[in-house]
């Protein structure tokens, strides 16, 4: 049977639950703190958190030696403890992209799951001892066989192990091709080098946030959205994706229609853009059809996530400020 008990952050004032059955680090993870950590089994150190007050209890074997100086310290690794009372402890939390360093990890394919011939899934799988620290949001670039491609990540940080994608069928992308003709397959074996970017949350922000993604821009805006549940953020979420008018709806509607079961203040809305794949579209027309389908008044309210082609990011960027939108509220990734 498992007991829950409340961890207070001293220093960030922030309180999560953690059942007993968890380790302080997965239950921190869950709930959306940036954490530091590598390895998750005891070896790296870089969990270490101190304990101020009440009682942990080891759940795993750690191989990590403490310095002399921190022998007789009440500091500990929170991804072999588990909690034991209500506990409060100090640590460091990741204070931005910057704070975090690129990795190089050796991945392996776990699952690649084809929605259609233009569109598939793909699932990595870290090794047990060296997971990836990212932002929500953030992107990596991928590896195989001597062709790299830069993608944002559909999961969030909470996933642990498990890094998804969301890959297209682009012709010009020859990573992308190694999924389609199949020469990539579940156990390949991908390089991992990241993360990078700053499309991360304004955790702090009491503004709604409002998401726009124009097709595959899908996946980092998933990885905010989940974020954003992870942490519990109140603010109300809205959420419109445009995707190509000839296709009935964007390719994972059921996941866009599914938070609405989880988020309290949640609204999505599809926009059919006449629009294709090709980079010959007409951006301004693309632009002006996402704007129109705006709830401008909400739109002043709120920050902006917007994860669209660069053209369309130009112009949409510049109807929202010739609208009464602020530079501040816009947070953009190109895709
Ligand atoms: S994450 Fe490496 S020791 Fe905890």
């Amino acid at each position: 049977m498992s007991n829950l008990f409340n961890i207070k952050l001293i220093s960030q004032n922030k309180n999560y639950e953690c059942s007993t059955n968890d380790s302080v680090l997965e239950s921190g993870l869950r709930h959306g703190l940036p954490m530091h950590y590598e390895c998750d089994n005891g070896t790296c150190g870089a969990c270490k958190a101190k304990l101020v007050d009440g009682v942990i209890k080891k759940i795993k074997h750690c191989d990590f030696v403490f310095p002399k100086n921190e022998l007789n310290s009440t500091e500990f690794l929170m991804c072999c403890h588990s909690v034991a009372s209500d506990i409060e402890i100090e640590l460091d939390l990741i204070d931005g992209v910057k704070s975090i360093a690129i990795q190089n990890i050796d991945t392996k394919v776990k699952n690649i799951y084809f929605i259609n011939k233009g569109m598939a899934l793909l699932t990595l799988r870290t090794p047990r001892s060296k997971t990836l620290q990212f932002m929500a949001g953030q992107d990596v670039e991928l590896s195989f066989a001597g062709n790299t491609s830069r993608y944002p990540l559909a999961s969030c940080p909470c996933h642990g192990m498990t890094l998804e994608f969301h890959i297209r069928n682009n012709k010009l992308d020859a990573f992308a091709q190694a999924i389609f003709d199949k020469s990539l397959k579940v156990k390949s074996k991908v390089s991992l080098q990241g993360p990078e970017g700053i499309f991360v949350l304004k955790e702090d922000s009491t503004r709604p946030l409002l998401f726009i993604a124009w097709d595959s821009g899908f996946a980092s805006i998933r990885s905010l959205v989940e974020h954003a549940f992870s942490l519990q953020m109140p603010n109300p979420i809205y959420f419109y994706w445009a995707h190509p008018a000839a296709e009935s709806a964007p390719y994972l509607i059921s996941h866009a229609n599914s938070w609405q079961t989880m988020i309290d203040q949640y609204t999505y809305r599809s926009i059919a853009c006449e629009f294709d794949r090709s980079s010959n579209n007409d951006c301004y027309k693309v632009a002006k059809q996402i704007f129109d389908a705006l709830d401008l008044n909400i739109a002043k309210q709120s920050d902006l996530y917007i994860a669209a082609p660069a053209e369309v990011l130009i112009y949409l960027g510049e109807l929202l400020l010739e609208n009464g939108v602020d530079e501040s509220q816009l947070i953009a990734s190109p895709i």
